[in-house]
């Protein structure tokens, strides 16, 4: 949608209308945005020209709808590669100018007759729309500025206007400069309307949550942490307090502070809450379960654990990761069944997955069940044994609801980053199956990625925009959490000891190309639909 040398000429005007004073990372974000308007405003004019009084409603309705459409995705893209929050805070939200535009558009040719005077209006403006939507782009950052740009262009319309104006039997209920300010200004004024949507607005109105995983410690130590989850995310899943090492570190030994302090954030904030995970025999698993004498005992402690864990929570967690990576993880030495070597698998083979959800689903009927695996997102023999698997545990009639694809995109030397359309043939492989997909640990490592042609956030915002974007097309994808949310509390910083930065907000809770992809992707689906 955006030419370079569009942006470009912009810019250039934007210096001609005195624009040195507008930061550069609003100049090159917000003036994409606002060239969109100034297309839209003169689209829009020119479609009331023409089809007001036609009577032929449902035709002018068609082409401003294909107006609104070329906004979303023109704005789609400039969110992506928008720099800095200030082009969100500051720049309409799109489609809301559009409708606005093309009412007022409607209102003043509305008012001038015959329809030749209304054509030739309609011409004046749209010629006007572009510079007026730039007056009010200054008008960001200088008022004073803005009101000089604004009486220069609209002087130069009057002259334009009051040249040809009389004698072509026109007689608008106003002055003509009048009309032709109220279109233009309110041209400025749809631009310039603020309305910064948070992720979390924008996913509930898409009905696709956006979540984070959170250590609560972190979130109750950082000042800024908490404000940022209540703009972006609807749903929360503990990063590391769920797990059975943690929760349960003994038998009949609980510690449900961490856990309920998950809880009670996400029931204050009325946020989402995705358990993980009952069962992960890779990492997570106490001393004295990796000790069981056998499989009577290993069948017990499952038993007393997940029926322990999941009916303190019942009705409150909407899903559980009941097992976590049945498959040997993707840097461990490979295993001839290609499933995890862990104390599960050992001693009940993969009956314990099956166990595991029946156990599940006695002590929390309404919870969904999902099974979590990583390095899925791409066809492949791994995403294949793993489907052979699902298939046989919903053959065995295993209480299977959904699959969570973690999503670590590009961290391994194997370094796999799929596109949308990978993403989405992947997802919609295992909802055919008829179960829910989502998308429940995404980060995109910027660190394995060679022989990109592309700025490393320019590449990382573009597989944000993938998984977004596929999860939005596949209808019972049903949410996308990121695995945390600030690249300063990153687990492969912490965990992995490597210096990455795979997400949307940066050490200084700054949103990076990553965070306006994942933006542009939901306002693109809330108004273009699935
Ligand atoms: C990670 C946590 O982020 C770390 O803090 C912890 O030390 C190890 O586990 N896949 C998963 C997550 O399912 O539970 C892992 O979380 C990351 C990989």
């Amino acid at each position: 949608m955006f030419r370079s040398g569009a942006i470009l000429g912009l810019l250039l005007l934007l210096s001609s209308e005195t624009f040195a004073a507008v930061p550069p990372d609003l100049a090159r974000c917000g003036s994409a945005k606002l060239e969109a308007i100034a297309q839209a405003c003169s689209d829009l004019l020119g479609i009331e020209a023409r089809f007001r009084n036609r009577g032929n409603e449902g035709e002018r309705e068609r082409r401003r709808e294909g107006v609104r459409r070329r906004v979303v995705a023109a704005w789609a893209e400039a969110e992506s590669f928008a720099g800095d929050a200030t082009c969100a805070e500051r720049t309409a939200r799109g489609p809301d100018a559009v409708d606005a535009l093309a009412a007022l558009a409607e209102e003043v040719l509305a008012e001038v007759t015959p329809p030749r005077c209304a054509a030739r209006l309609g011409r004046l403006a749209r010629r006007h729309c572009r510079r007026l939507v730039n007056v009010e782009a200054l008008a960001l950052v200088s008022a004073q500025k803005a009101d000089e740009a604004r009486t220069r262009v609209v002087a130069q319309a009057r002259r334009r206007l009051s040249l040809r104006w009389p004698g072509q039997g026109c007689s608008p209920g106003a002055e003509p400069d009048d009309a032709l300010r109220r279109v233009l200004t309110l041209a400025g004024g749809a631009a310039a309307q603020a309305s910064p949507r948070g992720l979390r607005e924008l996913g509930d109105a898409v009905g696709v949550p956006v979540g984070v995983s959170i250590e609560p410690f972190e979130v109750a130590a950082d000042p800024d942490y908490l404000p940022t989850l209540r703009r972006e995310t609807g749903s929360l899943t503990a990063e590391n307090a769920m797990k059975w090492a943690p929760i349960h570190p003994a038998p009949g030994q609980w510690n449900f502070g961490p856990a309920d302090a998950v809880m009670d954030l996400a029931e204050e904030e009325g946020m989402r809450v995705r358990g993980h995970a009952l069962v992960w025999g890779a990492l997570s698993v106490p001393a004295y379960v990796e000790a069981a004498s056998g499989p009577e005992q290993l069948r017990a402690y499952l038993a007393e654990h997940i029926t322990g864990v999941v009916d303190r929570y019942a009705g409150r967690i909407a899903q559980w990761d009941v097992v976590n990576e049945p498959l040997s993880a993707i840097l461990d030495p490979p295993t001839s069944d290609g499933l995890d070597d862990n104390v599960f698998q050992r001693l009940l083979g993969t009956a314990y997955i099956a166990e595991a959800f029946h156990l599940a689903r006695a002590a929390d009927p309404t919870v969904r069940l999902f099974l979590n695996e990583n390095g899925i997102a791409a066809p492949g023999p791994r995403q294949d044994l793993f489907y052979d698997l699902v298939v046989d545990l919903l053959v065995q009639g295993v209480p299977i609801d959904g699959i969570g694809f973690q999503g670590h995109v590009g961290l391994t030397p194997l370094a796999v980053y799929p596109d949308r359309a990978t993403w989405e043939a992947s997802l919609r492989r295992f909802a055919d199956l008829g179960l829910d997909v989502e998308i429940t640990e995404l980060d995109v490592s910027v660190l394995f990625r060679f022989g990109s042609s592309r700025p490393p956030l320019r590449a990382q915002a573009d597989d944000y925009r993938a998984a977004f974007g596929a999860c939005l097309r596949v209808p019972r994808c049903r949410g996308v959490t990121t695995w945390g949310i600030s690249d300063r509390y990153t687990w492969v910083r912490s965990f992995l000891g490597l210096p990455d930065d795979p997400l949307p907000f940066d050490d200084g809770w700054i949103p990076k190309p990553a965070y306006f992809a994942m933006r542009g992707s939901l306002y693109e689906r809330l108004y273009t639909g699935p």
